[in-house]
């Protein structure tokens, strides 16, 4: 390979945009200013995967991997520098020029690079052969065309045809000097063991199969005859492995995210008859059953899965396992059961497409009534061993998805549809899901040991440092873990008071229609005062109590002392400039102009004179307090402010915090109420634990504390709502 000019690599780097770029391998949601996602680099199930338009680049804040477009692609890709910047000049129509390789430098290139050349050359062999061969057209094109597959149906999935010879593609791909030992490497010819080298497609119809960006990773043959097997497939390689890809993705990956939903089938024939019929979200797991990998895959670009079952009821006991893997990823699954005898291949040739949405959407299922119905056929009300067996694995499909309020609502579907008590179907779940969740804790304490000893210990937080340093009673308290858990979330929002507190959050009107200024503290204290929170760390409360006092006693007299010497101020400044414009300009126009400036600049002086007034009156009392305790968190917590100030008058653009309180205030705020939450839940998951195995339990306590654990749960879910409206729409 030859290497790519400066001036070209320099076209590329200025050209790959890197939401475009990560846009095909992930789905992005705005977020702020920029976009996020899920992590294509490591397994996740909320999106740390961000990505910044503006210094094109992006970055996972879990595992760390991003950077550049370039850096991406190789990444992603597992490409050298110099493929990447191939990948991304074909992406974007940037010519190369290239010289006809030589035997020497194809030698030097990579292996995957070269499995995946012969496999490009394979693919464009079987397509020719399928529409510029007698046999292709007479045989291969005509099968596709009888099973009502269309030309353009053909083209785009590249379709083909193997020649009924031992050597036709050894012969083509030898003569345009690509190398045997990868024609072997990629399973497209079979050498025996006396070094015998024939093809291993032969007289049959191929379907590639291309990665998630688009190249050709393995074929798929099926004969044209009967008695034979009737698909042979690529072997697994060095680029091809089965389990991680997906059927049709590359195709279909544009159309998922755009209607957000995933539609999964079985085989070729399903996704390609479904694509010509005009549903084009829809791949195959080529027959075998869902692996982790593949729904990995899917979960990149969507939420939402819709499973179509072929009518034939044999298969579908056997794949239910597969299913419950993708809610235990927090998917959504629904499941479509086509008419008896049909497959989705066969059922959309018969049907127009809008036939075929109006059906789908008419017999989406979800799953877990489904696999309700589906277990329960043939089991008699009156056979409670079978019916016990039933509900035990409809509760280890409900245990496994890890949203507590879908889990609810699939706790009241089943268990209306067994006829049995709300309540036990909860107990069994909670039952199961805890089983699970020690088992994998378990799982997680033994990997969390064996990494502890590679790894350095990380430096303590600079917070909890500076706090454990400065305020001794905090020391005392550490022993607490709630406390401890809690205590950066108080000192976060005392933080703000602190800098912000008598800045202006909002206007309210009271009864008789007068403006009422509401400031930060107001709202922090009324929002905790309304749900009964005091701060837990007595520092915290102390320093927020003084504050809250400054605010209640003093604050109104002072702002006003302060606003009169300001009016005072202001009215010199615009006399002292007034008597200057009269004096040095003769035109009324002039003087009229330079009068208007004026009153605005004094205004602006007003205005900035005020804000500065409200933004130290806090912090500077309590910075200076007498109480030790009181003064040294006050220190701690206030001095990053006034470097954020600087640099917002240097460059007037930055925004600061101070900039974004209406946004910044009720989102601390709900944190540490989250936070609260979560200690909470974390009691009561402690005692619901205890007493599920404790023999003689009341099963009403258990009750009662599994209610409140999903009152908790619920409302944690409203907080997340809220927070991420916050997140997604800043400014609103
Ligand atoms: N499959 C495979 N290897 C096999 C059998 C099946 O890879 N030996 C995969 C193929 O992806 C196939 C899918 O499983 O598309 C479903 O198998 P099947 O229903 O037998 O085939 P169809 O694709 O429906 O084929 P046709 O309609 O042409 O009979
Ligand atoms: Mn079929």
């Amino acid at each position: 390979m030859k290497k790519i000019d400066r001036e070209t690599v320099q076209r590329i780097l200025d050209t790959a945009d890197i939401v475009d770029v990560v846009s095909d391998f992930v789905s992005l949601k705005r977020r702020g200013s920029g976009y996020i996602g899920l992590c294509p680099f490591h397994n996740e199930r909320t999106p740390s995967f961000s990505v910044s338009k503006s210094k094109n680049f992006c970055k996972c804040f879990s595992c760390g991997k991003g950077g550049s477009p370039v850096n991406f692609i190789m990444e992603h890709e597992q490409m050298s520098y110099q493929e990447a910047l191939r990948y991304l000049a074909n992406k974007y129509n940037i010519e190369i020029k290239e010289h006809e390789m030589s035997d020497a430098e194809r030698e030097r290139e990579s292996e995957r690079a070269s499995m995946l050349a012969v496999n490009e050359m394979a693919l464009k062999h079987f397509e020719h052969n399928l529409t510029a061969t007698e046999d292709g057209r007479n045989i291969g094109l005509t099968y596709f065309l009888d099973r009502g597959i269309n030309e353009a149906s053909v083209k785009k999935f590249h379709l083909g045809y193997a020649l009924e010879r031992n050597d036709a593609l050894l012969r083509d791909a030898t003569q345009k000097g690509y190398n045997v030992d990868y024609l072997v490497k990629t399973g497209l010819c079979i050498r025996t063991d006396t070094g015998r080298v024939y093809d291993r497609f032969k007289g049959r119809v191929i379907f590639p199969v291309f990665s998630v960006s688009g190249k050709v990773i393995a074929f798929g043959g099926r004969t044209l005859k009967k008695d034979v097997a009737k698909y042979v497939n690529s072997p697994e390689s060095e680029i091809y492995k089965k389990s991680h890809e997906l059927y049709g993705l590359y195709q279909a990956k544009q159309a998922i995210v755009k209607h957000a939903k995933c539609i999964l089938v079985e085989g070729y024939m399903d996704v390609i008859s479904m694509h010509q019929s005009g549903i084009e979200n829809v791949v195959a797991s080529s027959g075998t059953s869902l692996t982790e990998g593949q729904i990995r895959l899917i979960h990149r670009f969507t939420e939402d899965v819709t499973v179509i079952y072929d009518g034939d009821a044999a298969g579908i006991k056997a794949s239910l396992r597969g299913i419950d893997m993708l809610l235990a990823e927090g998917l959504n699954i629904k499941v479509v059961l086509l008419p008896d005898g049909d497959d989705p291949d066969s059922f959309a040739q018969k049907h127009t497409s809008s036939e075929l949405e109006a059906y789908i959407a008419a017999h989406e299922t979800d799953f877990i009534r489904f696999k309700t119905d589906i277990l329960l056929q043939g089991v008699a009300m009156n056979d409670p061993i079978s019916r016990a067996r039933v509900i035990n694995d409809i509760v280890q499909s409900i245990a496994v998805i890890p949203n507590q309020v879908m889990r609810n609502i699939y706790i009241t579907e089943c268990a209306r549809s067994l006829g049995i008590d709300e309540r036990i179907v909860a107990l069994e779940v909670t039952r199961q899901s805890m089983a699970q969740a020690e088992k994998a804790s378990v799982k997680a304490q033994k990997d969390a040991a064996r990494q502890s000893l590679d790894d350095v210990p990380a430096p303590p937080k600079k917070a909890e440092e500076t706090a454990q340093e400065t305020s001794p009673a905090i020391t005392v308290e550490s022993t607490n873990p709630e406390l401890e858990f809690i205590r950066p979330f108080e000192r976060r929002l005392l933080q703000y008071v602190l800098r912000y507190g008598m800045m202006q959050l909002a206007e309210e009107y009271d009864d008789a229609d007068n403006a009422v200024t509401i400031y930060v503290i107001d709202f922090v204290e009324s929002e905790l005062s309304g749900d009964g929170i005091q701060f837990a760390d007595p520092v915290v409360l102390k320093t927020f109590t003084e504050a809250l006092n400054l605010r209640r006693t003093s604050w109104e007299a002072d702002f006003a002392a302060n606003e009169a010497r300001l009016l005072e101020e202001r009215s010199r400044y615009i006399a002292d400039g007034e008597a200057e414009i009269r004096r040095s300009d003769s035109d009324l126009a002039t003087i009229q102009r330079h009068e208007k400036e004026l009153a605005e600049k004094a205004d602006a002086i007003y205005f900035e004179h005020q804000r500065q007034f409200a933004s130290a009156y806090i912090e500077k009392v309590l910075c200076s307090h007498l109480d030790d305790d009181i003064r040294l968190l006050s220190l701690d917590l206030v001095p990053e402010k006034h470097v954020l100030s600087k640099v917002h008058t240097k460059f007037s653009k930055v925004e600061t915090d101070e900039d974004r309180l209406a946004e910044i205030i009720p989102r601390t705020v709900y944190e540490l109420k989250d936070a609260l939450l979560e200690c909470r839940l974390r009691r009561i998951r402690a005692e619901l634990k205890n007493s599920v195995s404790t023999a003689g339990a009341s099963p009403d306590h258990i009750m009662t504390l599994m209610q409140e654990m999903n009152e908790v749960q619920h409302l944690r879910g409203e907080f997340a709502k809220y927070l991420g409206e916050r997140i997604l729409n800043p400014r609103k």
